[in-house]
């Protein structure tokens, strides 16, 4: 979703500007910006498309390249279609001020009609634009950009991440935050600002987030935090930015995708590090903040997300119920904020996300508090909003997801809940040694997926027979069922070839209508309880004439009955199979989407962050 930047310093703005931008590329976007101010005035450039359209837009009509300071946005549509003009920075009617914005202005048809009344002209379809006009408004009365700033929030409703500058003060930037995150940090002198802190990666050591309620001023080298309403100064930590050199580079792969897929074996270790307690057989979960006592008085777990991380809460799901022998189920975040669920006394929200800030996640979050619920969190981003809201929770250190599609988030979220069933069910009722066979089982994942790994051409190969088709099914049993759920969600989201997830089961009951020779179904198959049923199923695909990919453990020949399209996964416990299975079925989505020609890591109409309802 949207991306802000900012930089001022001793250097020329634009470069840091540029990078920032292309840095949150990943979050999927429609149009950028920059406005870079100087004693001239402030210059904005904005296109619609990429940032190389930013760069040709800036190479036909440059601005000043000494300015050294300067903001930069990335816009996903909401509120006015992808063009020109409702493309960040808006500017004040008389280009005193810039700003840029993330999130939504609820009042915002009030606010213009308010400042129209005034005099005021639009020459956007964008609630952000509203903004502009309203800082400038409060400008002289207020004596500072940071004051205007403020008090013209005072007057906004919805969710807001900004960054403003102003001919005033050439070297300040003001930002806020309410809603969607923003993320400072100084370094030799110069200051950041980003909604996102890979944007940042390389440029400073630490960064501080905002909290809802906090506006800033920036100066070179240096920033204040203030409350908005109260005007008092705030103190907010620093936290370091540990991304490794590199972390958001694609080291020689040609999607990040790619290359976040071959690093899930290095992922699933920084996850497991440190938490495994093999001679106890369970695990250790210090974010959590739980005693025994509180543990063994759960009644029951509700795990919640969306998309990608919402299948991986199925599969965590079953693992709470079987290890734990807690009552668990998932629910769709954005289902669990509007339907006001019934939240048992002793029931353990636990809410998951990649990004940490997903809004129905977030909603959910603050709705399970208000119900009393002991709300636990499973995010990637650290310092994000759900992390730090939730209060107690684990991260999943699998690095930064730069791909839109999840991957490696997924993996690490499936290992994370896993240490928590682990952890809950040795609290309650598992045995030490049913412990220790689940912490080898967790241990062994990361050799599960480099097994699968090796295979990466032959799965291409089979992409290749399949990459024509328009429809798939992936289907599976138990474990599998979330994983064939994600499978088809990897087609879809990167292929935009029609994929759906069902219960192998629950063919029979409808789809399989719709299969004949033309309708390759991907079949989970590894061996477990569900193996020999999932096998009947397959035959039932077959006599449609339905074309088969088998996902199996190694050694098991009954699938070559029924196809050669073979992949293979190591034997493992059925609770871990589900790991080398989504692997194959990634590797499946990329090949067959890098065969179509799609833009792998940017799929059309996605964004990373889902930051609107
Ligand atoms: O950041 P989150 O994990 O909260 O994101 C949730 C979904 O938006 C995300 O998983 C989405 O479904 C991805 N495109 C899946 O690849």
């Amino acid at each position: 979703m949207c991306g802000i930047i900012g930089f001022t310093g001793r250097a020329a703005a634009l470069p840091v500007l540029l990078s920032g931008l292309r840095r949150m590329e990943y979050r999927g976007y429609d149009s950028a910006g920059v406005a870079v101010v100087s004693a001239g005035g402030i210059q904005c450039r904005r296109a619609v498309g990429k940032v190389s359209a930013l760069d040709a837009a800036l190479a036909a009509d440059p601005v000043d390249a000494s300015a050294t300071c300067g903001i930069g946005h990335t816009r996903w549509a909401t509120h006015g279609a992808p063009a020109v003009r409702n493309a960040h920075p808006h500017l004040s009617p008389d280009g005193r001020v810039a700003v840029v914005h993330n999130g939504i202005i609820d009042n915002y048809a009030a606010l213009r009609e308010g400042i129209k009344s005034r005099g005021g002209v639009f020459r956007s379809e964008t609630d952000s634009e509203a903004l502009a006009h309203l800082i400038r408004e409060k400008l002289d009365d207020a004596g500072s950009l940071i004051e205007a700033t403020c008090r013209a929030l005072q007057n906004v409703e919805g969710t807001y991440g900004i960054a403003v500058v102003c001919t005033d003060a050439p070297d300040e930037i003001v930002v806020a935050r309410k809603g969607s995150p923003v993320v400072i940090g100084t370094a030799d002198g110069a200051s950041f600002v980003a909604s996102d802190a890979a944007a940042l990666a390389g440029r400073t050591q630490s960064v501080t987030f905002l909290d809802d309620g906090d506006a800033a001023l920036l100066k070179p080298g240096s920033f204040e935090i203030r409350s908005i309403s109260a005007g008092a100064a705030v103190v907010r930590p620093a936290t370091p930015l540990d991304f490794a050199p590199g972390a958001v580079e694609k080291g020689g792969f040609e999607h990040f995708m790619l290359k976040e897929i071959f690093e899930q074996p290095e992922a699933l270790e920084n996850c497991l590090r440190g938490r495994l307690l093999s001679e106890d057989g369970t695990a250790k979960l210090s974010g959590l903040h739980l005693d025994a006592r509180e543990i063994a008085s759960l009644s029951g777990i509700v795990v919640t997300a969306c998309g990608t991380s919402y299948y991986a809460g199925l599969h965590g799901a079953y693992a709470f119920e079987q290890f734990a022998g807690i009552p668990a189920r998932i629910e769709q975040a954005a289902e669990f904020r509007y339907r006001n669920p019934i939240v048992a006394p002793d029931t353990a929200l636990v809410s998951l996300s990649q990004s940490g800030e997903t809004a129905d996640t977030l909603a959910a979050v603050r709705e399970a508090k208000r119900k009393g619920a002991l709300v636990l969190s499973i995010c990637n981003v650290v310092g994000s909003t759900i992390a730090r809201e939730a209060g107690r929770g684990i991260y999943l250190h699998a690095g930064p997801e730069i791909g839109v599609a999840s991957t490696k988030a997924f993996l690490c979220q499936v290992a994370a809940l896993g240490m928590m069933a682990l952890l809950f069910g040795r609290t309650r009722r598992l045995s030490c040694e049913d412990g220790r066979a689940i912490v080898s089982a967790l241990e062994a994942l990361p050799d599960l997926v480099r097994a699968v790994l090796s295979q990466n051409d032959k799965i291409a190969a089979i992409a290749e027979k399949y990459a024509g088709a328009r429809d798939a099914f992936f289907i599976g049993r138990g474990y599998q069922y979330p994983a064939a759920l994600e499978g088809a969600l990897k087609l879809k989201e990167i292929s935009y070839l029609h994929a759906e997830g069902y219960h192998a089961a629950e063919l029979k009951h409808g789809p399989i209508a719709l299969l004949d020779e033309n309708v390759p179904v991907v079949a989970l198959v590894p061996q477990g309880p569900g193996h020999d049923k999932t096998l009947g199923n397959i035959q039932e695909c077959r006599a449609r004439n339905a074309p088969v990919v088998a996902i199996a453990t190694e050694g098991d020949s009954a699938v070559e009955a029924f196809t050669a399209d073979v992949v293979r996964v190591p034997p493992c416990p059925e609770f871990t199979a589900a790991v080398p299975v989504v692997v194959a079925e990634q590797l499946f989505a990329y090949h067959v989407a890098r065969l179509r020609g799609e833009p792998i890591d940017q799929p059309r109409n996605l964004a990373k962050s889902v930051t609107v309802e």
